[in-house]
């Protein structure tokens, strides 16, 4: 199978993009991460993706830009220039523009801490925690043009424990991200899917 080449957008840690890289290395995964983009220059997931050779990695500044769609429209051009099939967001906690999605229509994926449709947004952990649900997880989606709305690709499930807290619970979901990430990224490219509404069908 050829490996199909791919930009990650990050913001943060980079735990999942590690995850990633390291499926790919040991040929469980047949992606070749050709550019990481991210919107923080603090971001240690710069120096997780600068440590593992990869040969495009930018810190897109957003006060370079006047809007929005501006620092997308950067950030599309150099995912186009490096000729990535998908877009795989892992961690990217800025919203893209309804441009971004449509330029890039049903070829971003990204991952959430929660089982979607529930807990959506930025605190999908603690929101869940704090709702008291018994299992809690992780989605891997593509990305439309509603927040953590489009078509589910993969979810996995883990139980809350009675002595969780927001660290432990996360540290549990990501656990499962590293595996199910990956996983689904070798399906999509592998398998492929077609859609009947909002459901994929695996092929
Ligand atoms: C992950 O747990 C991911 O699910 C979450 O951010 C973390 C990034 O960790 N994403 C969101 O909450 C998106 N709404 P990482 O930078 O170590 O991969």
């Amino acid at each position: 199978m050829a490996h199909h080449a791919i930009a990650v957008m990050v913001s943060g840690r980079g735990t999942n993009l590690a995850a990633i890289l390291e499926a790919a290395k040991n040929g469980e995964c047949p992606v070749d991460v050709r550019v990481v983009i991210s919107n923080k220059i603090d971001a240690p997931a710069l120096r997780i993706a600068r440590d593992a050779g990869v040969s495009s990695v930018f810190f897109v500044n957003p006060k370079d830009y006047k809007d929005r769609i501006a620092y997308d429209k950067a950030c599309a051009d150099i995912i186009e220039k490096a000729d990535c099939q998908w877009v795989v967001l892992a961690g990217y906690m800025r919203i893209l523009s309804s441009f971004f999605v449509n330029y890039f229509f049903n070829r971003i994926v990204n991952i959430h801490p929660a089982l979607l449709p529930a807990f959506t947004g930025v605190d999908g952990v603690s929101d869940a925690l704090a709702y008291g649900v018994k299992v809690a997880g992780c989605t891997v989606h593509l990305v439309s043009e509603e927040v953590d709305g489009g078509a589910i690709l993969s979810q996995a499930v883990v139980p809350v424990l009675n002595d969780d807290s927001l660290e432990s619970l996360h540290q549990r979901i990501q656990k499962e991200e590293y595996k199910l990430y990956p996983q689904t990224l070798h399906r999509m490219i592998e398998q492929g899917f077609s859609m009947d509404g909002r459901r994929i069908i695996w092929r």
